[in-house]
């Protein structure tokens, strides 16, 4: 699906409490405040893009950071209700554009194994496994593990 209606907005420092409320709503068991997005989020190493519909409210967001020639997705979600819209692919593609013009030429992230949502955007998006990490996640039941993705960006 594509998501026709939708706009990407560059959200700096000064809309870290619109991205905290998405994380908070995607990540309800891990809610990051207002204070730690805006700092994960200053530049010129870190960057946030919002999507919102044509009334102008927000719907998703995504968090990176830039390190040399590294960028890496700290977060990203879609409100429960407009998932499944291609609002995630086009949050993704905003993350590597947002890398790449801050010079990166390798996007990573790191996703749970039990989050096969997740892993299903970012394999159609070109990342690929280059690692894992045992029990990285806390679950009310136990630990899971996270695997480390990675994708090329373009010229790398
Ligand atoms: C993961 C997430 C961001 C996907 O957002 P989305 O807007 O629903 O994703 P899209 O509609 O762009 O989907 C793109 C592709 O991802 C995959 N995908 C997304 N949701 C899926 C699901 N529920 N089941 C299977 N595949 C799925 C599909 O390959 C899909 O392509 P398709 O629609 O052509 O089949 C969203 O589910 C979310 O916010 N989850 C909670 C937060 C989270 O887990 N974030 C990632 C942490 S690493």
């Amino acid at each position: 699906m594509t998501a026709p209606s939708v706009r990407l907005h560059p959200a700096g420092p000064l809309e870290a409490g619109v991205v905290a409320a998405l994380q908070q709503a995607c990540f309800p068991d891990d809610p990051w405040d207002e204070g730690s997005v805006a700092t994960l989020t200053t530049p010129p190493a870190g960057f946030a893009v919002i999507a919102l519909d044509a009334q102008e409210q927000p719907l998703g967001f995504v968090m990176a950071r830039v390190a040399a020639e590294d960028a890496e997705i700290l977060a990203i979600g879609v409100l429960p209700q407009a998932r499944r819209g291609g609002i995630g692919r086009l949050l993704v593609e905003a993350a590597v554009t947002g890398s790449q013009n801050l010079g990166a030429t390798a996007l990573f992230l790191e996703v749970a194994e039990d989050n096969p949502e997740a892993s299903s955007l970012y394999k159609a998006s070109g990342f690929f496994s280059v690692g894992r990490r045992p029990g990285y996640y806390k679950r009310v039941d136990g630990r899971v593990a996270a695997l480390v993705l990675r994708r090329d960006l373009d010229g790398a």
